[in-house]
């Protein structure tokens, strides 16, 4: 049951204009913190994208200020160590079925993407970002390393030393700064970000389809390689931060709204 006087929300939209679909995630309460639940709608949705055989580009965004400010830590927060590898299990089968899709992806990035929401930026064959953007990957300042595929994308997608230290610091860069990475690649006025991503979903889709998706799939081959295995080891290592002292310190501070203790490694 709903909480009382709430209207049942869909924490997941989804439109078509054309052969253009459009994915939302819409819980901009939480800035659209990704839940369990939120995590198995997104999973279905994405199925009935794949079966769309209309579709030949998708694009994803957030509703509100936030693209995705992360994995929910509230859910997070009291997992154990063999529930979290469940709950990092179950995100990479969301995201590698956004990453499956045979149609070209674009990540609209509007706003925050920290955690979780750079990790699914990341699922994105392309990434565009609004001026307001910003870009973290601050798992290590809860306790945990990040979960949804951040350590595995991350590395395939910008350089070595730029993704180390990303995820080492946990530090928050500006949407220049993702692009100079060469994380997105384009900056364009916030007011601008829909309509220069219908632009370039539309130049996509004009193109012949069987061609688009034949070159997708030629172009994932070398970043695919491995990675399923590497996603696994990732779960592992994921669960290994859970039931630390550490990781209930951090994320407890976050949820009762307190300032964190040092860290003391155990
Ligand atoms: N999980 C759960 N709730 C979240 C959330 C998250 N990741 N991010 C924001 N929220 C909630 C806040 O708790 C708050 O809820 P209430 O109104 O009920 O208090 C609401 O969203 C609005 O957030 P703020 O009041 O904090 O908004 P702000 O503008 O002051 O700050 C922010 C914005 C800097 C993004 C801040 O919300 C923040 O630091 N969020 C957490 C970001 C983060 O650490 N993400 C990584 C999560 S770990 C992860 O993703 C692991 C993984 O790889 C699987």
């Amino acid at each position: 049951m709903p909480p009382k006087g709430k209207a049942l929300q869909n924490t997941i939209v989804f439109e078509k204009s054309g052969h253009i679909g459009i994915l939302t995630i819409n819980r901009p309460e939480a800035l659209n913190a990704i839940n369990s639940d939120l995590l198995d709608k997104l999973f279905e949705q994405i199925t009935v994208i794949a079966a769309d055989k209309e579709l030949r580009c998708l694009i994803m965004t957030g509703s509100g200020k936030a693209f995705v400010a992360g994995a929910d830590i509230g859910e997070m927060s009291g997992l154990s160590r063999e529930q979290s590898y469940q709950f990092g299990i179950k995100g990479h089968k969301t995201f590698c079925a956004i990453e499956a899709l045979d149609i070209p992806v674009i990540a609209a990035v509007n706003g925050y993407a920290l955690g979780g929401g750079c990790e699914l930026a990341l699922c994105a064959d392309i990434r565009i970002a609004s001026e307001r953007a910003k870009f973290a990957q601050p798992e290590v300042s809860l306790g945990i390393t990040p979960g949804f595929g951040g350590t595995q994308r991350l590395v395939r997608t910008i350089s070595q030393a730029n993704a180390m230290e990303m995820i080492m610091t946990g530090r928050t860069y500006s949407a220049q700064e993702a692009f100079e990475m060469g994380l997105v690649s384009r900056v364009v006025p916030g007011d601008a970000l829909m309509d220069e991503a219908m632009k370039l979903a539309s130049a996509i889709a004009a193109n012949a389809p069987v061609a688009v998706r034949a070159s997708k799939k030629a172009m994932r081959i070398k970043y695919d390689r491995f990675l399923h295995a590497d996603l696994e080891a990732e779960a592992r290592l994921f669960s290994s931060c859970f039931e630390t002292e550490d990781q209930r310190m951090a994320m407890g501070a976050f949820v009762s709204k307190s300032p964190k203790s040092e860290f003391i490694g155990k």
